[in-house]
């Protein structure tokens, strides 16, 4: 188990700053993800941790232990990447007892630590296969149950679902979740996937730029999100964007397409205009009247429900409808919007009223 503190951590390679002072702290037992686009350092972070990459200024501690100069093996740390290198000519059982063997561990231990892991990640049946007779996802449970037999104080994960199919993903992903609440080992993972982010983690970090842009639990993060780059970010299909007019500020009143929304701020916006998210899920359209009209330009069948994309004064923003309501592409429709889902970000500084 282990507590990961980040002290002002910087990484460059070369001249070029990736990581620009993190300070973070990571509870002993979390489940905590690191999620953000390609390139934004993810990657830089999770090595640092292992001890793969060095850090060029600041500290890391685990359990109020620096562990900038330990190599990875002092630092106890189980890594599992997005391709998992088995051995091609150990089996399952063999591949699964390497790490017990390298430590000498007696054959009857690695016997019953195989065969226990086995059983948790659904692996028995295939002990004595090798690694290409079994699928992506069986594959990469042995490698998740090799990291696992080692009982590290941490768990790196640098996108270990992301060759796995959409419907495998989802499989590995809770039994990942599974195993998190069996273990309680302090896990870091790295996902570039904002809806594997939500679903597996106890907090995430949202990272742009080599910065946390934010950080939170997966509700927080969704209903809170602290700037326009976190909002766009978090969430499928993604939030609509609209700019609007500011018509009063005590309280604050919006105009979005002819009409006045009244929504919750903590401060108040300094321009005249104002950038407005609303996510999808929360525009309903419908062909039952409301006194807010838009044009249907496209239908996108998503199975429990169909997302709309309607033209409100040039601006093209999608909703959501019920699969009976029959709308049409082309011919109008009308919008449900609650002014208290309404998210105000200042134009100027990107971040949240
Ligand atoms: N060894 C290296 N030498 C030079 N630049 C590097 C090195 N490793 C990473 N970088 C750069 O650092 C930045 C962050 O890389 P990193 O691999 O951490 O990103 P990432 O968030 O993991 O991206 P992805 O989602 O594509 O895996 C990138 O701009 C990358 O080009
Ligand atoms: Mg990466």
């Amino acid at each position: 188990m282990a507590r990961i503190v980040f002290e002002k951590v910087r990484k460059c390679f070369g001249k070029t700053e990736v990581i620009k002072g993190l300070n973070l702290v990571i509870k002993d037992e979390e489940f905590f993800t690191f999620v953000g686009p390609s390139g934004c350092g993810k990657s830089t972070i999770l090595n640092m941790i292992a001890g793969l990459e060095p850090v060029t200024e600041g500290k890391i501690y685990f359990d109020g232990r620096a562990v900038n100069h330990l190599s990875p093996k002092e630092r106890d740390v189980a890594m599992v990447f997005q391709s998992y290198a088995l051995y091609p000519h150990m089996n399952v059982y063999e591949n699964m007892a390497f790490p017990l063997r390298m430590r000498k561990v007696s054959k009857g231990e690695i016997d019953r630590e195989v065969k226990r892991i086995a059983e948790l990640l659904g692996l028995t049946p295939l002990l004595y296969k090798k690694p290409r007779e079994l699928s992506g996802g069986q594959r990469q449970r042995v490698a998740l149950g090799r990291a696992i037999i080692r009982r590290p104080k941490v768990f790196l994960m640098d996108e270990p679902l992301s060759n796995l199919d959409a419907r495998l993903r989802i499989e590995v992903r809770a039994e990942l979740k599974r195993l998190h609440h069996r273990l309680r080992i302090t896990t870091v993972y790295v996902t570039h996937d904002q809806a594997e982010a939500m679903s597996l983690s106890d907090r995430i970090a949202v990272l742009h730029n080599g910065e946390i842009q934010q950080c939170g639990t997966p509700l927080e993060v969704y209903t809170r999100p602290k700037n326009v780059f976190v909002a766009g970010f978090i969430g499928s299909p993604p939030m609509n964007f609209i700019e609007a007019r500011v018509i009063n500020r005590h309280p604050l009143e919006v105009e979005i397409g002819g009409r006045v929304f009244r929504p919750l701020v903590q401060r108040l916006p300094q321009t005249e205009s104002v950038t407005v998210g609303i996510r999808p899920e929360h525009i309903g359209v419908q062909s039952e009247p409301t006194p807010f009209q838009a044009k249907v330009v496209l239908i996108e069948p998503a199975g429990a429900e169909n997302w709309v994309d309607v033209d409100l004064n040039g601006n093209i923003i999608r909703g959501k409808c019920h699969l009976e309501d029959r709308l049409t592409v082309g011919k109008n429709a009308f919008l449900k919007i609650r002014p208290e889902d309404l998210l105000i970000f200042d134009p100027i500084d990107k971040d949240l009223c």
